[in-house]
């Protein structure tokens, strides 16, 4: 699969979501080959593996910088070489996430459930059916992230995406905004290592993972329900 975790808007999760999958595409079968490009020039995928590889002596997957035309010519080169692709596309649009939705089968697009958020999904919506004319086979997906956690923001943000850009599946549930996100990036952990505090977190990564198309068969989750505690086996 070669996935861009793109959206113009900034700050809804693109790189969170792009080293998470990164990470557990990993941690789904050891002999997945994984390149993350992170096409953006922030660098938060990259400083994602170095913190992952000190953590963890290795971060499972590689990880590679490019920009622009770059994403484009390291996908054409790489693509036999790995078995999933995960492009980090950086905000705005740039040359990176257009590059990357040439490139790409799929595109998760990140939508925070917040006004601004949603006017800027048009803009994005156009670049993906731009992409689409030369890249037929281009998947668009939307996933809530940074939903609340309770109150109608959520259903009303899948009801406008599902009205007004019927082009973009929505994938279910929304992902929550919870610490353990953050927590775990900043360790360069990925949201199914160890400590997997919060289960509720877990279960809707599971469930994108799953609308991902993402085999899971060797990421067991076992939950303790008594003390709401999980472990992988
Ligand atoms: N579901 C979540 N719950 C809690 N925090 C989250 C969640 N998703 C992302 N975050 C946090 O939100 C912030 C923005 O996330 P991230 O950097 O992944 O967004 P981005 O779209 O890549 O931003 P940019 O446009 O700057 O590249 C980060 O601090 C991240 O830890
Ligand atoms: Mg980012």
């Amino acid at each position: 699969m070669i996935l861009t975790v793109g959206n113009i808007k900034g700050g809804v999760g693109k790189s969170t979501l792009a080293c998470n999958i990164a990470a557990a595409l990993s941690l789904a079968d050891s002999e997945n080959s994984i390149l993350l490009i992170d096409g953006d020039k922030q660098g938060s995928a990259a400083t994602f593996e170095q913190a992952r590889t000190e953590t963890r002596g290795n971060a499972g997957f590689t990880c590679v910088r490019a920009q622009g035309s770059e994403v484009l010519n390291q996908v054409r080169s790489m693509r036999d070489k790995f078995d999933h692709i995960i492009i980090d596309a950086g905000g705005q649009d740039n040359p990176s996430l257009r590059a990357g939705l040439v490139a790409s089968d799929k595109v998760l697009v990140p939508v925070a459930p917040r006004s601004f958020e949603t006017w800027a999904l048009e803009d994005m919506v156009s670049l993906i059916n731009e992409a689409q004319i030369t890249n037929e086979r281009l998947e668009a997906l939307a996933v809530i992230n940074l939903a609340f956690p309770r109150g109608k923001d959520n259903s009303q943000t899948e009801e406008i995406i599902r009205e007004d850009f019927p082009s973009l599946h929505m994938l279910n549930p929304p992902i929550v905004q919870r610490k353990a996100w953050s927590d775990a990036a900043g360790q360069g952990l990925c949201l199914l290592d160890p400590p997997r505090k919060d289960v509720k977190a877990i279960e809707e990564f599971l469930a994108l993972l799953a609308g991902l198309g993402i085999n899971q068969n060797n990421i067991k989750v076992i939950y303790n329900v008594s003390t709401k505690k999980t472990k992988t086996a």
